[in-house]
C-alpha cells in the first residue's frame, strides 16, 4: 500500500520520500514502482519524461530520519497498534509541529494512534485508501476524537487535490467499506453453508441478476481468503463479538488447507483445472431469492451504519460504488426495493432463525412506519 501511495503521491506532483525499516522492501517498492512506469508508458498514459520525473520525485530511505522535512506522512505499515504507536511517537519528535502525522490502517483506532503523540494529538488522522492506491479514487477520512478540524480540512484539500474522492467516517472498527461489505461475504458463505445454493450459483445471482462485478466467492479467491477471513475475523472481535458480523468456519478451513484463491491455484474455485469447477444452477427464483437475502443484509448494515451516525448516506452511497464498485448505492436501492419489503425481508430472516445476526436495523423500522425514503 505504502509503494501505491507514494506513486499517487508523486504522480500529483509532490516530492516523497519513502521510508521502510527493511531495505529489501525498498528494493522491491523501486522496482514495482518501474514496472508499473513501463506499463503506462506503454499504454500512452505516461511519457518518458512524465514517468522519469514521477520516478525521480521519490527518494526511498531506511533512515527515518530524513522524513523530518515533510509536510504530511501517511503510515502504511504493519497493522498492529504497538508497533504504529510507537512509530508516531518517534515522529512526533521528528517533523515540524504543522506536519499531519496520517494513518494508512484498515482496522485499528485511529483515536488510539493519536493517544501516543502527548505533543500535538490534534495532527493525527486516518486516511484510508483501498488497493491499489493508483486505480482506486475512494479514502476514507477518519478524525479521531483528538483531530483538529484543520487537520482534517488540510487531509481532504489534499487528497481531493490528487484526484481522489473522500468520505468522513467516524473513528469506529472499519470505518464504511469493510463494515458495511461484511455481509457481501458472510451471508453468502451463510447461504452456502447451509446448502441451499453452491458457491457458483451464488456467484451467478449476484453478477447476472445482481449486476455485481464479481460474485462474493471469486471476490473472496481474488482477495485472498486469508485476508478476507482476518478482516472479517478483526470485525467481530472489533464490535464485541455482535452475531452479524461471525466469520464463518467454511472459509477458515479454506485457509487452514491453504486454499487461499487465486494465489494459491485453488480456494473456493479451482484455477489450475478449471473443469472440476460446478456449474451454476440458473433458476430465476432461486437466483432472486439469494439476491434479495444478501442485498437485504447489506441494506441493513448501511442503513445501521447511518443510525450509528459513522457516516452520511451519501457518503455511503460514494464509499460502496467507488471503494467495492457496487452496481447502486445500497441505500437507493432500499428506496428502489421499498423500505417496508426490506423491513419484511429481515424480519422474515429472523422469525425463521431467531437469530441476533438478522435483526432489522431501527432506522429502517422507523423509516417504514413514517413511508419514508432514503433519498
Ligand atoms: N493491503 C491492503 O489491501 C490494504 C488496504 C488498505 C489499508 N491497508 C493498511 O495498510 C497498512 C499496510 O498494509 P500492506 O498490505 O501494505 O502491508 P505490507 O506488509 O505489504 O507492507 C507493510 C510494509 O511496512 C514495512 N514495515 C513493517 N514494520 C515496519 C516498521 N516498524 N517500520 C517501518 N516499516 C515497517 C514492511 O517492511 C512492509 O514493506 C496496514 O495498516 C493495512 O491495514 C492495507
Amino acid at each position: 500500500m505504502g509503494s501505491g501511495i507514494a506513486q499517487v503521491a508523486a504522480t500529483a506532483g509532490n516530492q516523497v520520500i519513502l521510508y521502510d525499516k527493511f531495505p529489501n522492501a525498498l528494493k522491491f517498492s523501486k522496482e514495482h514502482l518501474q514496472k508499473i512506469m513501463l506499463r503506462l508508458q506503454e499504454k500512452g498514459r505516461l511519457t518518458l519524461n512524465e514517468a522519469r520525473a514521477i520516478q525521480n520525485r521519490i527518494h526511498y530511505t531506511d533512515q527515518l530520519k530524513e522524513v523530518a522535512p515533510v509536510e504530511m506522512v501517511i503510515e502504511a505499515i504493519v497493522e498492529d497498534i504497538e508497533i504504529k504507536k510507537s512509530l508516531f511517537q518517534e515522529l512526533e519528535s521528528l517533523v515540524s509541529d504543522t506536519c499531519i502525522l496520517a494513518s494508512n490502517t484498515s482496522s485499528l483506532s485511529i483515536t488510539s494512534i493519536a493517544a501516543a503523540c502527548k505533543k500535538h494529538p490534534g495532527r493525527v488522522i486516518g486516511i484510508h485508501f483501498f488497493n491499489p492506491a493508483p486505480l482506486m479514487k475512494l479514502v476514507e477520512i477518519i478524525p479521531a476524537i483528538q483531530t483538529a478540524s484543520t487537520t482534517r480540512f488540510k487531509a481532504e484539500k489534499t487528497l481531493k487535490s490528487w484526484g481522489k474522492t473522500t468520505v468522513l467516517a467516524k473513528d469506529t472498527p472499519a470505518f464504511i467499506v469493510n463494515r458495511v461489505a461484511r455481509p457481501f461475504y458472510s451471508e453468502a458463505l451463510r447461504i452456502y453453508e447451509e446448502g441451499i445454493a453452491d458457491f457458483a450459483t451464488i456467484d451467478w445471482a449476484m453478477t447476472e441478476i445482481g449486476g455485481f462485478r464479481m460474485g462474493p466467492f471469486s471476490l473472496m479467491d481474488y482477495i485472498g481468503n486469508d485476508v478476507n477471513y482476518k478482516v472479517t475475523e478483526t470485525v467481530f472481535e472489533a464490535y464485541y463479538y455482535d452475531p452479524r458480523y461471525k466469520p464463518s468456519f467454511t472459509q477458515k478451513r479454506l485457509v487452514e488447507a491453504g486454499f487461499l484463491g487465486r494465489k494459491t491455484g485453488k480456494g473456493f474455485y479451482n484455477y489450475t483445472d478449471r473443469s472440476t469447477n460446478p456449474a451454476p444452477k440458473k433458476r430465476d427464483a432461486l437466483g432472486r431469492q439469494i439476491l434479495i437475502r444478501i442485498l437485504v443484509m447489506l441494506i441493513n448494515e448501511a442503513a445501521d451504519t447511518v443510525f450509528w451516525q459513522v457516516a452520511t448516506p451519501e457518503d455511503i452511497e460514494l464509499a460502496m460504488t467507488t471503494g467495492v464498485n457496487y452496481p447502486t448505492g445500497l441505500l437507493n436501492w432500499a428506496d428502489e426495493l421499498g423500505i417496508g419489503f426490506c423491513v419484511r425481508s429481515l424480519d422474515a430472516l429472523y422469525d425463521e432463525y431467531k437469530e441476533d445476526r438478522y435483526r432489522c436495523s431501527p432506522l429502517l423500522r422507523r423509516m417504514a412506519k413514517a413511508d419514508e425514503r432514503f433519498f
